[in-house]
């Protein structure tokens, strides 16, 4: 028996239904992470050594969490981050997740290995709906040129570019289950070797050979910005910003890759104040991920400086187990959290929200 939509309060509520309705292979995929997953389980316990310091009588009657990110416009600052191979959790795939973003005025972000084609996902976008793109670069440069130009020319609004996958890690998980409806959308099947699970089925393409010489050939081949997924260290903001790309993602890829990467938020907390000695946080917009799960967690990341965050697994275990109402839920279940934290840490809107609201002395970086 299937709890109803309504008896989901939170996020984690949708995990704890996805496990038990979806296929194993699709489980195994969507919730591994890379080796013992001590990332991955670190992921939302950073958030934990996070506390507030909220102000008092401060006039909350009106709150507006609106922001914007990479110049658009955004009624809260989360955005659906790339994952990929949709079909796994639902037959409808990344589209699922398009209509529910639209519902919400989000922004998702198109992963280069999607189930549906990227057209598909674009289409199903309406009216001013914004949509980025995340790039696996290909080995061969002229198909990634193709790829994003057409991403440009179809009005894509950021070109994500992963920088912590030169090699696919090992999902153990994943790996343990057969792996054999892929998606579409798979620019190497002639090749795929099955037997290593999902993840490394499908991302023999990717170029381990992309270094930070490639940066100006991607600024100029397209006008879109430019922003680097998957940081970890302030010395590679820096080097960033001095390459003139708009953005970073502080993110270890939802603790897929490297085993013991740093969460995103605590990489936050030692990069911004490196930047705002330099007078330099400005120069770029910076974006966390991996174990956003609570309005909470995002008020802390714009606390300590991030501009918005990306949140993966909890849209799929929605989609996976409810579809695009479940998706909609779970993103009203964020506004709805919101709108009442911010309330509680007495800030009537974003720009209010600032490193003095947050106690970061159980990071290890403060
Ligand atoms: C991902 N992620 C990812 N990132 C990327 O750049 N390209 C990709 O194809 C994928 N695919 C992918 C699949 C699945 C199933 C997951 C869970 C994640 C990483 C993703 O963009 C993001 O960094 C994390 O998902 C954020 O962590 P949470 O929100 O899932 O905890």
């Amino acid at each position: 028996r299937m709890p109803g939509l309504e008896q989901c309060y939170n996020l984690m509520d949708f995990e704890a239904v996805a496990k038990n309705v979806m296929k194993r292979t699709a489980w195994a995929y969507y919730s591994s992470g890379a080796d013992d997953e001590i990332t991955l389980r670190e992921n939302h316990a950073a958030f934990h050594k996070i506390w507030f310091r909220p102000r008092i009588l401060v006039d909350v009657e009106k709150v507006d969490f609106s922001t914007t990110m990479l110049g658009t416009k955004v009624d809260i600052p989360f955005y659906v981050t790339a994952t990929a191979l949709g079909k796994l959790g639902n037959p409808e795939g990344e589209v699922v997740l398009t209509r529910a973003a639209r519902k919400h005025k989000v922004i998702q972000m198109i992963p280069t290995l999607a189930s549906c084609s990227f057209d598909e996902i674009m289409d199903a976008a309406e009216g001013d709906q914004v949509q980025w793109m995340q790039l696996y670069v290909n080995k061969d440069r002229s198909i990634t040129k193709k790829i994003v130009q057409h991403a440009e020319s179809r009005g894509c609004k950021g070109l994500f570019l992963t920088v912590d996958a030169p090699q696919l890690g090992r999902r153990e998980k994943d790996m343990r289950t057969k792996f054999t409806e892929a998606g579409s959308n798979i620019q190497s099947s002639s090749q795929t070797d099955n037997s290593q699970g999902a993840a490394r089925a499908i991302s023999s393409f990717i170029d381990p050979g992309l270094s930070w010489k490639d940066i100006p050939w991607f600024q100029s081949i397209t006008k879109m910005p430019i922003i680097l997924k998957g940081v970890q260290r302030v010395e590679d903001v820096i080097r960033a910003i001095e390459s003139g790309v708009q953005g970073v993602v502080l993110s270890n890829h939802g603790g897929r890759q490297l085993d013991f990467a740093r969460s995103g938020i605590e990489v936050l907390a030692e990069v911004m104040p490196v930047l705002r000695e330099r007078g330099w946080e400005n120069r770029i917009e910076i974006f966390v991920d991996g174990g956003v799960r609570r309005a909470t967690d995002i008020i802390k990341a714009l606390c300590l400086g991030a501009k918005g965050v990306g949140i993966g697994r909890p849209f799929l275990y929605a989609m996976s187990a409810y579809g695009q109402p479940g998706v909609e839920r779970a993103m009203q279940l964020l506004k709805d959290e919101m709108e009442m934290n911010m309330r509680l840490i007495g800030c009537s809107s974003i720009d209010q929200l600032n490193p003095t609201l947050v106690d970061t002395r159980g990071l290890s970086a403060h």
